[in-house]
């Protein structure tokens, strides 16, 4: 498949492209550098000639170039990663979500849609989309009300839509294409070669915060919220492998109908903080300061898979579920590159 890959420069973008190449795809990836790096790309082989993955920076908001390297690359696959993806940010500066996330999202889709070729779209989706799940609804399967509760989530329930309504008249035209809608839950972890890595500015994910406590770059990780109604008191999320949320891209692209299809991409089971910091202290062997801290706005308190759905219908499952297995990956990165892909 010749892929365009959005947001390829990214953390989970950079993971797609490796995994493709690795197939045998031929792979274009779009990154606009403002929260992806040059790094991977380079890494990836972007400036050997031998190696089939070109970089292109640039907005997928640019109509003209999306479609330009849609026709130049004879693209018939696209994995849209590129978003902003912070809930923080987007309760404090919701017109830039909107403006990246679904602006450019829909000027994205208009050039596939407008180009004949492209018959496959595989879109990050988030479980955020579900906001606090009801009672009785997690694990979250993906018939659970979607009312996302930051402005994140909800741009990513309205690009769900847009793919629906997309899809619907592509079928109306007997036109298959075929969309796969990704809910992640919390991505963690790295490439198991150790080539790429996880690398935010600002970061604020536990398990990349956690390492960098344990490398001396914080002194201390706070735990935000002890008074949860959870078995510790500290929320609970579901971590999956991000080598597995990329393997059931693949799956999404090999095995989708045409039409529009939403799964949760998750191992099916919750950690809590206290879980995932004793484990950051396991493999790290560095006994990390813990501040006990109040609630982080915006949280909820328990959040992780019914993976039933893509289970059955795609054949995915994660390989991995162990939480110190994902903490090694992350933590073979982060401690041989502690200064990220700035640091060479
Ligand atoms: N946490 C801490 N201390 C920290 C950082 C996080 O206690 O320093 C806690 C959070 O309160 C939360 C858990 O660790 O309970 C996980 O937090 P993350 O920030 O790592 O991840 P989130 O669950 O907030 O966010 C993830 C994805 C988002 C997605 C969201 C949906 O990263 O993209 O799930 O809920 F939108």
């Amino acid at each position: 498949m010749n892929v365009l890959v959005t947001g390829g420069a990214g953390y989970i973008g950079s993971h797609a492209c490796q995994r493709l190449l690795r197939s045998g795809h031929t792979v274009v990836a779009l990154d606009n550098l403002v929260r992806g790096h040059r790094e991977p790309m380079k890494l990836l082989g972007a400036d050997d000639p031998s190696v089939p993955l070109t970089f292109v920076e640039g907005s997928v908001g640019d109509g003209g170039l999306v479609a330009g390297v849609l026709d130049e690359h004879a693209i018939d696959t696209v994995m849209h990663f590129a978003a902003l993806a912070y809930v923080g940010e987007s309760v404090t500066d919701p017109v830039r979500y909107y403006r990246e996330n679904v602006r450019a999202g829909v000027a994205l889709v208009d050039a596939c849609v407008a180009s004949p070729r492209v018959e496959r779209f595989v879109f990050s989706s988030s479980c955020a989309t579900y906001g606090d799940p009801p009672e009785g609804m997690v694990p979250v399967p993906e018939t659970c009300p979607q009312t996302p509760t930051s402005p994140y989530g909800r741009t990513k329930l309205m690009m769900e839509h847009v793919l629906k309504d997309v899809a619907h008249a592509c079928g109306l035209e007997g036109r298959a294409f075929r969309v796969a809608m990704l809910r992640y839950f919390n991505v963690a972890g790295s490439d198991r070669t150790g080539v790429l890595g996880e690398d935010h500015t600002p970061e604020t994910h536990l398990i990349p915060v956690a390492i960098q406590a344990a490398l001396g770059k914080r002194d201390h990780v706070s735990i935000f919220g002890t008074d949860y109604p959870t078995d510790d008191g500290t929320c609970v999320r579901d971590y999956v492998h991000v080598e597995d949320l990329i393997d059931a891209h693949v799956c999404a692209l090999e095995r989708v109908d045409p039409g529009v299809h939403a799964y949760n991409v998750g191992i099916g089971r919750g950690y809590s903080v206290r879980e995932v910091l004793e484990s950051v202290k396991r493999v790290s062997g560095v006994d990390i300061e813990i501040r006990e801290g109040p609630r982080r706005a915006g949280d909820a308190v328990a959040l992780y898979a019914d993976p039933s759905r893509i289970h059955a219908e795609l054949g995915w499952r994660a390989s991995i579920t162990g939480l110190d297995e994902i903490v090694r990956t992350a933590w073979a990165w982060m401690s041989a590159n502690p200064d990220g892909y700035r640091g060479g």
